[in-house]
């Protein structure tokens, strides 16, 4: 016998067809507390699954996830058909069994993206991997640092330019106010992709369009004849070059104007699988994929960075004091608010998981972010701490998830398809972060023109994904 849910009338009438499923049915609750959806017989906490899709659950989801962890911890919804698979250590054994948990068929971005290793499983999607991701890491990744700094140098060297219009940028009485998103995090991870793959100067304007046009044919039927065709005509462009560099290739350059080696486009055109050189079509579907994957997630991590560390005086103060520390803030911002809420898998057999059987085939959410909550692994998850002793914030790992006695963040993924961007993201979010901390002198967040909480005071909380406008003061020395 179960108590009286409070949504039982809208339950029904969603039952009959008629129902508005909007958000509004559901409370905005205090920061850290999950409405009543009622309770089974042995006082269990039920969950309500259309709260997934209301404004509460995208303002604050993490008090329902601990709700899935403690007593659902694979989560059946039967509305949207699917399960939640929400505790670290289940997570973390689904992803490293590739075989058992698949990414085929994903289906949801390769309609824009086209053909990517994102939904491909076992030696295909490894093959492919190796092929693209090498240039991403390691001692490519350490040759293109040069760019990362130039960029965002000169980015911030463009803002006395901007005050002038004072929109994004104004200065008054020798404070600047800044709106960060505009001013550097929404292009400088595109600007910083475009330079590695070695788009030439001149056409980054034309693809950030194109990136923002294929980001939004993500989002649904209406916006993805946009999507599809800016695939197109980035297709037709990458097509020229691969032609030309076939031919002549071209270089990135170091400060001094020193070679430092072939740019991603230029290595990819002399890749063979087989004997036979990479076609067009699969270098422009990387290129789909790295700017996709590589765009919104890292300046999510950018803006969520300078939000939390900004609303925490203590920690703040001694991070802008000694830079060697922000690797640690982007460590602790991706485990505390990650801008990715987790990946799809289907089971490849029929499982019982925690008592819960789930038929072959079904959709099975891998939530990372209620994995980066589990206080099983991380103490007062909720609390931002950068310098939390349970998380491990050294090099990152290449497989695996716990070292030294601490666990890594999942905002990565694990296994064989832990994010390749995972070296390049680091680099961008922690070198731009110490530029601008290097030219904005007492930064501080201008709480007046950020968007609010329900209470019209506080800041609104990060929530699923990452702060869309940050508005910060600093000192003009
Ligand atoms: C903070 C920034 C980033 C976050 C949080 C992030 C997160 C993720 C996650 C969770 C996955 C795993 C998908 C899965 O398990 O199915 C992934 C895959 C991927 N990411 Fe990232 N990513 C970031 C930055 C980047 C960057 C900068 C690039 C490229 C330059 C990139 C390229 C990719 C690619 C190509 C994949 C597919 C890997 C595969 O399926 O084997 N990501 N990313």
């Amino acid at each position: 016998m179960t108590q009286a849910c409070p949504f039982a009338q809208t339950l029904e009438r969603t039952a009959r067809g008629d129902a508005d499923r909007s958000a509004a049915e559901f409370p905005l609750m205090p920061v850290g507390q999950a409405c009543d959806m009622g309770r089974a017989a042995d006082g269990t906490p039920l969950i309500d699954p259309r709260v997934f899709d209301s404004a509460e659950f995208f303002r604050n989801p993490y008090p329902y996830y601990r709700i899935m962890r403690d007593h659902y911890p694979v989560f059946r919804d039967k509305l949207h058909n699917c399960y939640y698979v929400t505790r670290y250590d289940d997570i973390t054994r689904c992803y490293f069994d590739d075989e058992g948990f698949n990414t085929i068929p994903k289906g949801s971005s390769s309609g824009v993206l086209g053909n990517t290793q994102l939904e491909l499983s076992g030696i295909e999607h490894k093959r492919r991997r190796n092929l693209y991701g090498q240039h991403l890491v390691g001692q490519s990744l350490e040759a293109r640092i040069p760019i990362i700094e130039r960029l965002a140098d000169s980015m911030i060297s463009a803002w006395d330019d901007l005050a002038a219009e004072g929109t994004i940028v104004c200065d008054q009485g020798g404070v600047r106010t800044v709106e960060i998103g505009r001013a550097f995090a929404n292009e400088f991870p595109i600007s910083v992709v475009c330079g590695v793959l070695g788009f030439p100067e001149e056409a980054r304007g034309q693809f950030y369009y194109w990136y923002n046009s294929m980001m939004s044919g993500l989002g649904g039927s209406e916006t993805q004849k946009m999507g599809l065709e800016a695939r197109q005509d980035l297709e037709d462009y990458v097509q020229g070059m691969v032609e030309e560099r076939r031919v002549r290739p071209t270089y990135l350059y170091d400060r001094d104007g020193k070679a430092v080696g072939k740019d991603v486009i230029s290595k990819l055109c002399e890749t063979k699988i087989d004997g036979d050189y990479l076609s067009t079509e699969e270098i422009t579907s990387n290129i789909a994929l790295v700017v996709g994957g590589g765009g919104e997630t890292t300046r999510g991590a950018i803006m969520n960075m300078w939000y939390l560390l900004l609303q925490h005086g203590d920690q703040s103060g001694r991070v802008l004091a000694d830079e060697r520390l922000w690797d640690m803030v982007f460590h602790e911002t991706l485990r505390h608010s990650t801008p990715i809420g987790g990946q799809p898998r289907h089971n490849s057999f029929d499982i019982v998981m925690h008592g819960q059987r789930v038929p072959a085939g079904s959709l099975m959410n891998m939530v990372d972010v209620s994995a980066n909550h589990d206080e099983r692994i991380f103490k007062d998850p909720e609390r931002f701490d950068v310098f939390r002793p349970d998380l491990y914030t050294g090099k990152l790992l290449r497989s695996g998830f716990a070292s030294q006695g601490r666990h890594s963040h999942m905002a990565f993924g694990v296994g064989p398809h832990l994010c390749p961007g995972a070296w390049i993201a680091h680099q961008e979010a922690t070198i731009g972060s110490r530029v601008l901390s290097r030219r904005m002198k007492n930064p501080r967040i201008r709480v007046d023109r950020m968007p609010k909480d329900v209470d019209g005071i506080s800041l609104a909380p990060v929530g699923l994904g990452s702060v869309r406008e940050l508005w910060l003061d600093y000192d003009l020395a």
